[in-house]
């Protein structure tokens, strides 16, 4: 019990949630550097994570690996803004987020990325992945926002 109310509870609480910022403002609320996001500054902020965060450690994230040999996993994609840079970069992009709304949206943001696929998973595990396996995990701007069992 958290506060109250139990697990599932909690869980349906977030993704009622993050379903309603998406349909306000998804890409504010992914990002609230700005309240209107263009098309290219939106997903240029995810070529700049992918930039810090990736880039700057990919002998330890690849392993000896070609990038594009590689399957990877985004936990908490949001919008799309950083799955589509992460899909310029690794062969296979896996990405997951709790809300129906962020994962429609971030279905149009990846139309033209075939490496990329997107699914709604339940904000627990990654069952919805099936046999699924990857070579990397990423997730950006998410934990921080999971409460913390008591
Ligand atoms: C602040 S946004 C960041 C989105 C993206 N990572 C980015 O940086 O653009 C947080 C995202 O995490 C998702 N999220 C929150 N809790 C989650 C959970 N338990 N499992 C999967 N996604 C979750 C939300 O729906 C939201 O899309």
């Amino acid at each position: 019990m958290m506060d109250g109310i139990n697990i599932e509870q909690q869980v349906q609480k977030m993704q009622r949630d993050w379903d309603a910022r998406a349909r306000e403002n998804a890409r504010h609320y992914v990002n609230t550097a700005r309240q209107d996001w263009t098309d290219e500054e939106f997903f240029q902020s995810g070529e700049r994570t992918v930039a810090e965060e990736i880039l700057t450690d990919m002998t330890n994230i690849c392993q000896g690996k070609e990038p594009k040999e590689m399957s990877v996993l985004e936990i908490g994609c949001g919008a799309g803004r950083v799955t589509r840079a992460l899909a310029r970069l690794f062969g296979q992009v896996h990405a997951v987020d709790i809300s129906g709304e962020m994962v429609r949206q971030a279905r149009v943001a990846l139309r033209d990325f075939p490496n990329a696929r997107v699914y709604q998973n339940n904000g627990m595990d990654l069952s919805v992945l099936g046999d699924v396996r990857v070579d990397f995990a990423f997730s950006s701007i998410v934990f921080q926002h999971i409460p913390a069992a008591k």
